[in-house]
């Protein structure tokens, strides 16, 4: 396997790769990777001659109060993780090297990401937008992979490249989960033990409302009450949004009679989660 660390190496290889009549995935990624990231990769890996990971913690999707810099990294067991798992090339570039001083370009969306998590992140998806879509030209994937876990994420990834006529395939790929139900996730870590435990409200909170749009209900602001109500029970747990869209375009909507996203973000202590589930 490959480590790249500038953007002119992997086009190179890429460059290599289409010589051949190889087609390319990319899953995007932060690091820290676990099974939820791997399920990205495995997929990819069985739709792809070659597989490209990029391993990048992408500043201008945090706000300066965020995690940025105690976001956790661990580049060697990320590597070893993408070779067993059997992608082509780990892309890492630095900072410098995706952003020079004088980078003044972004790319901006003014609908899907009002809501949910746009709302109390409001710079945080021109961020992710401007750097999936420099990976985009970079590696100009075939496909690339993303997780139902960011669902809103997703969404505006769907969004964008269907506006901006971008020549590729967007393949959404289903929430990966701790035995007890916890959604994986690298800032998971943060948690204290007894912080570990608050946080299965979220999934607890998540099953439920899923239950009762199964067995009918169709009401969201019932649905989304027994959903609060579970959430509230947790002293350590603060809610920073319960809600119900569309699926497609993020809008507020609180009947499940169309394809609807519920989705939940939660501060346990100081540490932000989110979980959601999808209902069409
Ligand atoms: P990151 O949080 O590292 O996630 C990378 C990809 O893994 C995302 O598509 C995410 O949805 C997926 N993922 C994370 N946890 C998952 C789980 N439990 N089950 C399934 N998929 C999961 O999302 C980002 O990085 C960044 O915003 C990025 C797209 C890389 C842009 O910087």
């Amino acid at each position: 396997m490959i480590l790249a660390t500038t953007v002119n190496d992997v086009k190179e290889q890429v460059k290599v790769w289409r010589a051949l009549g190889l087609s390319v995935g990319l899953v995007p990624t932060m690091g820290y990777l676990h099974e939820g990231h791997q399920s990205l990769i495995k997929r990819a890996v069985e739709e792809n001659d070659r597989v490209v990971v990029s391993v990048f913690v992408n500043p201008i999707q945090f706000a300066p109060n965020e995690d940025l810099e105690s976001y956790p990294r661990d580049l060697d067991a990320d590597c070893r993780l993408c070779q067993e798992t059997g992608a082509a090339m780990v892309f890492h570039p630095e900072p410098s090297e995706m952003y020079a001083e004088d980078f003044t370009t972004f790319v901006d969306m003014t609908g899907v990401t009002k809501e949910l998590c746009g709302k109390s992140r409001p710079t945080h998806f021109r961020g992710v937008c401007t750097v999936v879509n420099k990976l985009f030209n970079i590696v100009t994937p075939d496909r690339a992979y993303f997780g139902q876990k960011d669902a809103q994420q997703l969404a505006v990834i769907r969004r964008m490249v269907r506006d901006l006529n971008m020549n590729l395939e967007i393949v959404g790929c289903p929430i990966i989960r701790e035995a007890d139900g916890l959604a994986k996730s690298s800032r998971n870590t943060y948690l204290s033990d007894e912080e570990r435990k608050a946080a299965l409200v979220l999934s607890k909170a998540i099953f439920a409302g899923e239950k009762l749009i199964k067995d009918g209900e169709q009401d969201g602001e019932k649905v989304l009450a027994a959903m609060r109500e579970i959430i509230e029970a947790e002293p350590l747990a603060r809610i920073d949004y319960v809600e119900m869209v569309k699926w497609d375009s993020i809008e507020i909507y609180h009947r499940a009679d169309v394809p609807v996203l519920v989705a939940i973000a939660v501060y346990i202590g100081k540490t932000r989660l989110i979980d959601n589930f999808i209902a069409e």
